[in-house]
């Protein structure tokens, strides 16, 4: 047997991560998917229960798939643990992004406060599940998804006694595809080396089979090249920044380096139509409406709206890779042994590994560009400090890490706007 537990499996992402499974059977023949969710996304797990056994109707695989809200007994004999959680739901998000706005903070899901306080939800959470799977299937994978990825793979490699943990996104997936649509190549002859974190992870070298095209890249990501996912409008890069640092910067980079402009930008969006966990509500509706249409046998295009489009490619190639030895190269967070010799060997990077069935091992990037090095270096240690606070449930911690990233910064209004997070999220913050 094959067995893939689906952590969240009520997600609306969940189709696509069916769809993978069922696109990869040849190589990689799960025989069983379990469906795990809480009382709470009950209803929502019965439609994605009942779409998913339409689509391997159809497929006509030999998958047995069902769906439970009781966790342990689903951990049974899993080979693969797949997480998408989100503590608190959207109506949490949508706190995660109001409140730091109505300071004047930039509003995000995994970046700044709201970042922060999602860490700090996330981490308990995930904490317990991995202590379940070490108890229950000690030899299945954990493949992470769950948001702030980054953050919450380190916290689980270092504080949970379970460390076959692997964070992933669809960020240098995203990077990749589009550079090779751009190129006019296929996406496999495209490798792009990453250097830093999950949604702080900058592109350097350029690959197309072997020859290097840097500069070609670098050129076209100030006007034609655009990567971003559905929840970022790309403002653009200048040539400037792109020629003085040498890098290919990801979409989340722009909350860093032009902050000025997306607050205005946010704050607009955000008297149209509210947050984007607003926005994502009503699209989950409509989802929901098409997903429980008894004739549909596939995942539907709508889906493609949300940012995560494509991020079970990411998923169910690493599970492939991982069953099969294979070898590839793939971009995931894992720990960093010595990669970045200027960062922890236990500090959890996105970073290029070659995939084996013992893990991913990474490949070296070497020393940290100076032009980068400074913010990688903060983003780190600032990662490192919402870690032990999610962890110690201390408010010196919090407020540190707070005053640390650079969307806040500020000491007074940090404050602000960690108690008043602290307080909107105080039923999901055990620790606290
Ligand atoms: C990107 C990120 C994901 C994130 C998603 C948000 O794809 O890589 O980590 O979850 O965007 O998309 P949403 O549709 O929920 O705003
Ligand atoms: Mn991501």
């Amino acid at each position: 047997t094959l067995k893939l537990v689906v952590v969240g499996g009520g997600s609306s992402y969940t189709p696509e991560i069916i769809e993978g499974i069922i696109r990869r059977y040849d190589s990689f023949p799960v025989t069983d998917i379990v469906l795990v969710d809480v009382e709470a996304g009950k209803e929502k797990l019965e439609i994605i229960g009942r779409l998913a056994l339409r689509m391997i109707e159809k497929s006509n695989k030999a998958i047995h798939l069902t769906w439970t809200l009781n966790r342990r007994q689903a951990l049974e004999n899993a080979d693969f643990v797949s997480t998408q959680i989100r503590v608190g739901g959207l109506e949490a998000r949508s706190k995660d992004e109001r409140i730091p706005l109505s300071h004047g903070f930039i509003g995000q899901e995994t970046n700044g406060a709201g970042g922060i306080f999602k860490a700090f939800r996330t981490i308990p959470v995930l904490l317990e599940l991995a202590k379940d799977v070490h108890d229950i299937c000690p030899n299945a994978w954990i493949i992470n998804f769950t948001n702030p990825a980054g953050i919450v793979t380190e916290a689980l490699l270092k504080h949970s006694p379970h460390k076959k943990v692997i964070g992933v996104c669809n960020i240098p997936f995203n990077m990749r595809h589009s550079t090779a649509e751009i190129l006019n190549v296929k996406p496999d002859e495209v490798s792009i080396e990453f250097i830093g974190m999950n949604h702080f992870v900058f592109g350097s070298k350029v690959l197309v089979n072997g020859e290097d095209r840097t500069n070609e890249v670098l050129e076209k990501v100030t006007h034609d090249l655009d990567y971003s996912p559905a929840n970022i409008v790309n403002l653009g890069w200048t040539k400037t920044f792109i020629e003085a640092t040498g890098l290919l910067p990801n979409p989340y980079h722009q909350y860093y380096f032009q902050t000025a402009d997306v607050l205005k930008k946010d704050l607009k969006a955000f008297k149209e139509n509210g947050t984007r966990a607003e926005v994502v509500q009503d699209l989950e509706g409509s989802l929901f409406e098409i997903y429980k249409n008894p004739s549909l046998y596939e995942k539907p295009k709508e889906l493609e709206e949300r940012g995560g489009a494509f991020y079970s490619d990411v998923a169910c190639s690493l599970m492939d890779s991982i069953y099969n030895n294979k070898q590839d190269i793939q971009t995931v967070n894992t720990w960093n042994h010595g990669a970045i010799p200027d960062l922890p060997e236990d500090a959890v990077i996105e970073v290029n590994c070659i995939i084996t069935k013992n893990g991913p091992k990474p490949i070296a990037v070497g020393h940290l560009p100076l032009s980068v090095k400074g913010h990688i270096y903060q983003m780190k240690a600032f990662e490192e400090l919402v870690i032990q606070a999610s962890i110690t449930g201390n408010y010196n911690d919090a407020y540190t890490a707070m005053v640390m990233n650079p969307l806040l910064a500020d000491e007074k209004r940090s404050k602000d706007v960690l108690d008043e997070l602290l307080e909107a999220h105080q039923a999901y913050l055990p620790q606290f």
